[in-house]
């Protein structure tokens, strides 16, 4: 993968993370809601965690970008592929801090993602899988045009539960007929 890139949408600028960031993302990452739907958010989100995954953005095989708001440069979440270069598949995963949920800032910066995945890596599937007690990450991926490919049941271990892992994926062809 060339250099991680900075993205637009509308109301957003997608960008790589660096240190200076470590401030502003700990109390957006670190509250339990963000980590209760998500499978590699740590609980409690420590600055050594945060170095962690800033230490991992520079994977090659991994594009975690921040996502900002255009307006100001806040942050307020964040938005990643996991890319399979054999395969040229990624998984898509996103994360929002609790006060930006439910304005389609997730649709919007995934969109952006998925374009990016298709056009610019030229990957050939793009998948996802969300728990099976976040209904709204769901509704994010059928907005996105994802199909939804199965519950995978009791699949992933969470805070001493088993949970379902519902899953969603779209095709490279899937993607541009429905551009
Ligand atoms: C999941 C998450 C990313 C959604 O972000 P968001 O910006 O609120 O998503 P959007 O606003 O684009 O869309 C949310 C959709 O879910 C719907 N929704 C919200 N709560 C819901 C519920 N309990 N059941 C079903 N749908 C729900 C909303 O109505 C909206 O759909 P609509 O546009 O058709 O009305 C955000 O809640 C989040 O970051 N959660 C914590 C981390 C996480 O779960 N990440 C995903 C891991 S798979």
């Amino acid at each position: 993968m060339a250099g991680k890139p900075t993205l637009q949408t509308t109301r957003l600028v997608i960008r790589p993370y660096g240190e200076a960031d470590i401030a502003e993302l700990l109390p957006l990452i670190g509250t339990r809601e963000v980590a209760a739907t998500t499978l590699r958010i740590a609980h409690p989100y420590t600055e050594q965690d945060a170095r962690g995954f800033l230490a991992i953005t520079k994977e090659p095989d991994k594009l975690w970008l921040a996502i900002t708001l255009q307006t100001d440069g806040r942050q307020i979440g964040g938005i990643g592929l996991r890319i399979e270069t054999q395969h040229r598949h990624a998984e898509l995963g996103y994360w929002l801090g609790a006060p930006y949920w439910g304005q389609g800032y997730a649709t919007e910066a995934a969109r952006e993602m998925i374009r990016y995945g298709f056009e610019d890596l030229e990957l050939h599937r793009i998948f996802a899988s969300h728990f099976g007690h976040n209904p709204s990450s769901g509704r994010v991926l059928k907005k996105l045009g994802m199909r939804y490919e199965g519950c995978q049941r009791e699949h992933l271990r969470k805070w001493d539960q088993w949970v379902d892992s519902e899953l969603y994926g779209l095709l490279r062809q899937e993607w541009k007929k429905g551009e």
